[in-house]
């Protein structure tokens, strides 16, 4: 037993209250709790609770890169993956042909011989899993094309269901010997989770095609060729303080030449280098053979991203290390130049002015103002000496030109262990200013660990707990895994990392998003499919600790000890400076309900009631899914002061936020 629950126990004192439960009477007792609001302990990072966004799941393509073509430029290791030949009174061929020389990043096209003067001939795409269109949504076409001769070639493009019936189409002329982007828009006459997407000609010759493209005119921000809408919103609703892209193992690719190079990924779509997407081969139960990344979303994407969602970028490079649960390759020291100049070359992309090379590009691409990059992320789940050798090289040089970039180091994939106390012991050592932590583990673990910050060393980086999920069991749904007991189990963990804000400076849940059809590692944030998508409960405890997050945090005490799991009651409060308000996390993880006395010491209480928002299940093993996106959901409900107090009713294995509107606040910090 710890220390501290052993002083809770002996001097704990509760009161007896009756409550009717159903029309069971039960005899519970009361824990009187205190918020000791005038005595600041901390401030809360704006950066407390991000988003961590990495290509898993098909996150990326086929999820929120709104892209609804596979393989648009046929450069899969297979180059027709994603696409069928259809010929309707007509006939043809379809070649691929490679022209590396000409064209490096994207050589490959595809040739279409076509012999169609009464019918069509061509190719039907089947996206991601299907292509989700939505009646009288407007959809853009655009491919990049020519035609050999000066036959009179024409295309028409069509969605289609599966017996074939066209659901909205297109037709262009105008081919020319030279390639050209050719575009045409049309609205799509029905909804359809899994169309197909038809490219067709009419008429006799040869035409060549690449980046073969159809997107959503409605993505976020209506920008062409964006992100997919709902995705977004949902993100922007958590109010995230920081975006980590773009993971995750992908940074370090299975070897080194399958890492993530962020140079491949900005200026034109075109030119970007489509590779294989790591999750393609990592699990043998959940190959996906057809997941590359185009890299459509890419750098600069991500940073505007961050920029739309007021959340501060932070990018994770590759530090001359590949997986070390894979291949486990690294970079000769003498050769680790190139991976320390995309660093540097990234600040300048991200922060540079629009003369410099990189700023330029950055302007070009339509963002002539920096990004304010302030986080860069060297290595991700990297161990042992091979690691804090190259990190030490891009600490020395970023720290001497770059000190305005804050350095996040890693203590690699465990949460503990010889490995993570090495990478900690060396890390003390230098200037890293965050550490990345990550934990995959069992609900009991996450509730067990709510105060595994309580006793940190105060003195050393700060710790950025990157990556975190509960993992319990599952059921047949591929959203089972995100159970509301996890999220209860992580809530409970949560309001340790709240009240531990000194130290603790951001956190975000991983993964984020994933493909109902088309995941590879759950559980995850966000659920989706080609139309639609779902917050789990996990996602709802994010969402209520980083819309609530207060700036300072203050004490919360139950017997002059901290709240940290004594009795199945975990608790956090902070209070906000700029709204006066004291917002209270309690989270009851026992089977009944627990009545609790808050006092809020020290608060002027501005409205006699308090706002407060519960996240609960009929049962801790419910899961929200797409077709029941509400059986875990928050609802919003009053309590009424009597002085400084508020009675309330904790229910049985629950989150409730409690806000509290109040007259000016005293922010005088109080040492610890
Ligand atoms: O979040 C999934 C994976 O878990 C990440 O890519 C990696 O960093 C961790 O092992």
């Amino acid at each position: 037993m710890n220390k501290t629950l052993f002083t809770f126990l002996a001097t704990a004192a509760f009161v007896p209250f009756c409550f009717t439960a159903g029309s069971a009477q039960a005899q519970q007792q009361v824990q009187n709790i205190a918020v000791q609001v005038s005595k600041p302990t901390a401030e809360v990072q704006p950066t407390m609770w991000g988003l961590f966004f990495e290509d898993i799941n098909f996150a990326a393509d086929g999820g929120l890169y709104a892209e609804l073509v596979k393989n648009r430029s046929f450069e899969f290791d297979k180059p027709l993956m994603g696409w069928k030949e259809v010929k309707q009174n007509g006939t043809g061929t379809v070649l691929v042909i490679n022209r590396t020389a000409a064209k490096e990043a994207n050589p490959r096209f595809a040739r279409l011989k076509v012999n169609a003067e009464n019918g069509a001939y061509g190719l039907v795409n089947e996206g991601f899993r299907g292509i989700g269109i939505e009646q009288g949504k407007q959809y853009n076409f655009s491919v990049l094309a020519r035609q050999q001769g000066d036959e009179n070639l024409k295309m028409k493009v069509a969605l289609v269901n599966r017996k074939g019936e066209k659901l909205g189409e297109a037709e262009l002329g105008g081919l020319t010997p030279e390639w050209k982007k050719h575009t045409v828009s049309f609205k799509a006459t029905a909804t359809e989770p899994k169309a197909g997407f038809q490219v067709l000609l009419q008429g006799k010759g040869t035409a060549d095609l690449d980046m073969v493209s159809l997107f959503p005119q409605d993505t976020w921000k209506n920008r062409p060729n964006g992100l997919r809408k709902d995705l977004v919103q949902l993100l922007a609703d958590m109010k995230p303080g920081f975006l980590r892209f773009p993971g995750g193992c992908i940074v370090e690719g299975k070897d080194l030449a399958n890492r993530y190079q962020w140079k491949k990924t900005v200026g034109d779509v075109e030119d970007r280098t489509l590779i294989m997407n790591r999750w393609n081969v990592e699990f043998s139960h959940r190959n996906a053979p057809d997941y590359f990344q185009s890299y459509g979303l890419g750098f600069y994407e991500y940073f505007q991203l961050a920029e739309d969602l007021g959340a501060e970028p932070l990018p994770i490079l590759n530090c001359g290390m590949a997986c070390q649960y894979n291949t486990g390759e690294v970079v000769a020291m003498e050769e680790l130049d190139p991976y320390l100049q995309d660093a540097l070359d990234l600040i300048e992309f991200a922060n540079g002015p629009v003369t410099s090379k990189w700023g330029k590009l950055r302007a070009d691409m339509g963002h002539p103002k920096p990004f304010d990059l302030k986080l860069l992320g060297i290595g991700n789940e990297q161990w042992d000496e091979q690691y804090m050798e190259r990190y030490r090289v891009f600490e020395d040089v970023l720290k001497k030109q770059h000190p305005e970039i804050k350095l996040i180091s890693t203590s690699g994939p465990s949460s503990d262990g010889p490995r993570f106390d090495y990478l900690w012991k060396e890390l003390k050592n230098s200037k890293a200013d965050y550490v990345d932590e990550h934990y995959y583990k069992s609900p009991e673990w996450f509730q067990q660990n709510a105060a595994r910050y309580d006793n940190y060393d105060r003195t050393g980086p700060k710790v950025f707990a990157g990556e975190y999920a509960a993992h319990g069991k599952d059921d047949k749904d591929s959203e089972s895994r995100n159970t509301w007991y996890s999220a209860l189990s992580e809530a409970a963990f949560m309001t340790g990392l709240e009240r531990n804000a000194d130290v603790v400076h951001m956190a975000s849940y991983a993964p984020l998003l994933a493909h109902v059809e088309a995941w590879q590692w759950r559980p995850d944030m966000i659920w989706f499919d080609n139309l639609r998508a779902v917050g789990t409960p996990n996602y709802h405890v994010q969402k209520l600790f980083g819309a609530n997050s207060g700036t300072h945090v203050v004490p919360v005490v139950s017997n002059g000890v901290a709240v940290t799991g004594q009795d199945s009651l975990y608790a956090s409060s902070t209070i906000d400076r700029n709204t006066n308000e004291v917002i209270m996390k309690l989270v009851n993880t026992s089977k009944s309900v627990k009545p609790v006395n808050v006092n809020l010491e020290g608060a002027t209480i501005q409205k006699r009631t308090a706002n407060l928002q519960v996240l609960k299940a009929a049962n801790p093993m419910d899961y929200n899914t797409l077709d029941k996106p509400q059986v875990v959901a928050p609802t919003a409900r009053k309590q009424n002061f009597s002085g400084n107090t508020v009675a309330l009713k904790l229910e049985p294995q629950s989150v409730t936020v409690v806000k509290v509107p109040c007259k000016k606040l005293n922010i005088q910090m109080v040492r610890q």
